[in-house]
């Protein structure tokens, strides 16, 4: 039976639809008050808003869930390789042995860059941030494959294009950055094997797969692959819904992605902690600066819109990270100062009532250095991880039969209607 909720306003009563998602969550639909009644609604920064329906991923920020296309990510970053997870996203259904053979050999077949791309690299001053670097050469791969298509294998063709090209361009960047030999890839690697392959081998020092390593770097990058309309992601579906091309809409969705609020923050948490070390490792004075409303600084790697609980994914990264630096044998003493602080602050009243708990990205940027990863090429790796929801999101959008330019409103503040004021006579 349809449910409603009533708007009463001056004695008017309006009936608005109310919409049940298949896990129970509701909504109002306010699709048609605008038209009804003149008012439009007032939310900043869309914290009460659904922007779309969506079957791609499903959070509960109160129960800390999150599952890809209904799978929980526990059991994907226990079982799942990061190419499977990308196909789930995607498709909607994990691939079969056929599907996967053919993904991956496309994946390989296109994951060579255009040569001339490389002068695009050699031209960015040295200092340039990774993330920027990362959004422009996107946005660039529309110029050097211009052929876009709307049959359906023509978009997975671009789909594809994008998930292989964009592993290879950001260890290209790395290696670039150093004065390095670009390294390509190699058809008997695995995605992640292949990435670090990038990275990390020279001519003088043949890298040599280290499994706890790839491991790290699978469950990294499955554990970031969606997260529904976040920043990023509502970048994405914003930018898309204006009909531009994939890598347009992508670039986008890098650049939200490259703030210290969003993926960012994984960079800003290192940065956090080696501070916090400089400073002789004071964590409770980083703690009572976070709490202090006249001081801008916030624990970087805590809070989150939607988790009110522990971030799923900050549990899973917290036990890899143990894991892997036992692997690895490393003693970080940032891990140690880590823990101290998030224990410290779990157990403050400011945090506990204000539900502030580790996100993921508290612990990820240790596993990254473990791993080798330069802190400047963080936000990087979160972004490699993103793209298959990002493409997924997109796609969605394209193939929603009720879809609009995204286009919101405003109440607007400012002046009242005055007359063009001439040079002269201004104050
Ligand atoms: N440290 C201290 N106080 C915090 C923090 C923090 N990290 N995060 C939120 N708060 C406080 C705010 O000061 C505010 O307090 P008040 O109600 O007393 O004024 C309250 O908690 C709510 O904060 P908002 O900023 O309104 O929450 P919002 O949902 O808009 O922001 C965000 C979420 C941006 C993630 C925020 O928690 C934050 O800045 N965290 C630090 C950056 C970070 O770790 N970002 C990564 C997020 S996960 C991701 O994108 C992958």
């Amino acid at each position: 039976m349809e449910e409603f909720v009533t708007l009463t306003y001056n004695g008017q009563e309006i009936k608005l639809p109310v919409v049940i998602g298949t896990e129970g969550e509701k909504a109002i639909d306010i699709s048609g008050l605008r038209q009804d009644t003149g008012f439009i609604t007032l939310d900043p920064g869309y914290a009460n808003t659904g922007s779309c329906l969506s079957a791609i991923t499903y959070m509960d920020g109160e129960k800390g869930i999150l599952r890809y296309r209904g799978i929980p990510v526990e059991q994907l970053a226990e079982n799942a390789t990061f190419k499977e997870t990308a196909y789930l996203l995607i498709n909607g259904k994990l691939p079969n042995r056929d599907q996967l053979t053919r993904f991956s050999v496309m994946l390989n077949d296109n994951s060579l860059v255009h040569e001339d791309l490389k002068a695009f690299y050699q031209n960015f001053p040295r200092a340039s941030h990774p993330m920027g670097i990362l959004s422009s050469m996107v946005n660039a791969l529309r110029s050097f494959y211009p052929e876009l298509g709307t049959t359906e294998e023509e978009i997975n063709s671009t789909m594809t294009r994008l998930l292989a090209k964009v592993r290879t361009m950001a260890a290209m960047s790395y290696k670039i950055s150093r004065g390095h030999r670009v390294v390509y890839p190699r058809p008997d690697m695995t995605y992640c094997e292949n990435f670090l392959n990038m990275m990390f081998d020279t001519p003088v020092k043949p890298y040599e797969i280290n499994r706890a390593a790839v491991n790290a770097l699978r469950v990294f990058w499955i554990l970031h692959a969606d997260h529904e309309q976040n920043c990023s992601t509502s970048a994405v579906r914003v930018v898309g819904s204006a009909r531009v091309n994939l890598y347009a809409a992508i670039s986008s969705g890098i650049a939200a992605l490259w703030g210290p609020l969003h993926g960012g923050a994984n960079q800003a948490v290192i940065e956090m902690l080696t501070a916090i070390q400089a400073n002789g490792g004071d964590y409770k004075k980083a703690i009572e600066r976070a709490k202090d409303k006249n001081d801008p600084f916030r624990l970087m790697g805590f809070g989150h819109r939607v988790y009110k609980t522990y971030d799923p994914r900050a549990k899973i990264m917290k036990k890899m990270c143990d894991e892997l630096l036992d692997s690895l044998q490393i003693d970080d003493p940032m891990l140690d100062l880590a823990k101290e602080l998030e224990e410290a602050a779990c157990n403050d009243a400011y945090f506990i009532d204000h539900n502030l708990y580790p996100n993921i990205d508290f612990y990820s940027g240790i596993v990254l250095r473990a791993v080798g990863i330069p802190t400047n090429m963080f936000t990087v790796m979160f972004a490699i991880g993103r793209l298959p929801g990002w493409i997924a999101q997109w796609k969605e959008s394209m193939d929603d039969p009720k879809w609009k330019i995204c286009r919101p409103r405003q109440v607007y503040t400012g002046n009242l209607q005055y007359d063009f004021i001439p040079i002269h006579a201004r104050i």
